[in-house]
């Protein structure tokens, strides 16, 4: 497994992250089609200025173009206050490996590496058992439950925090 930042070419794997019932059912529904480049776009113009990290999980680093799912970092104003907060997405056929654990994994030891981000949060939904279960088993620490807004939708979350210098298992 390695990570690679988002590409422009990276559309069709964030149509099918993003606009599917399935994959969005733990993050309040599918979002419209007509968003996503733009999304790329936004995401790609990020990652180049390094204010938000966009890595696409490949699985094979002998087929670059073959892309299991994402991980992302950015700096977030929650309640005006500025946190880091990461988030994740693994496609169906490529769940259920370990993938989406490293992948987080990974993006957390690059972060323990970089000043800037300091604790990092997380807020999977309350109901999503695989989400939840890399938080705990990296070493993040439940600080409680917290309605969060996600593209205009209220999810229950947990909230999740680590310090990726001191906690990551
Ligand atoms: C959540 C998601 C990223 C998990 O990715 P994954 O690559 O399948 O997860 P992993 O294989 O790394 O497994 C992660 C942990 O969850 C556990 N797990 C996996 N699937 C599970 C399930 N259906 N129920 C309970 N636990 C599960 C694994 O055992 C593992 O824990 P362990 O290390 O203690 O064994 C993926 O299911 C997904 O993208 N779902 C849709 C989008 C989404 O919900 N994104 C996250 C928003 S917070």
């Amino acid at each position: 497994m390695l990570l690679r930042d988002v590409e422009y070419g990276d559309v069709d794997a964030y149509v099918r992250m993003r606009c599917d019932p399935v994959m969005m059912a733990e993050l309040g529904g599918p979002l419209p089609r007509e968003g996503m480049e733009a999304k790329v776009h936004r995401d790609v113009q990020r990652a180049a200025a390094g204010t938000d990290w966009t890595k696409m999980i490949v699985p094979d680093e002998a087929e670059p173009n073959v892309v299991a799912g994402t991980v992302t970092l950015w700096p977030h104003d929650a309640d005006g206050e500025r946190i880091s907060e990461i988030g994740w997405m693994v496609l169906p056929e490529f769940q259920g490996r370990g993938l989406g654990k490293q992948g987080v994994r990974t993006l957390l030891e690059l972060a323990r590496d970089d000043s800037r981000w300091g604790l990092i949060h997380a807020f999977p939904a309350t109901t999503n058992a695989p989400s939840n279960g890399i938080c705990r088993t990296l070493g993040f620490r439940l600080l409680g439950e917290q309605d969060v807004t996600f593209a205009g939708r209220v999810l229950r979350t947990n909230h999740w925090a680590i310090d990726p210098r001191a906690d990551l298992i």
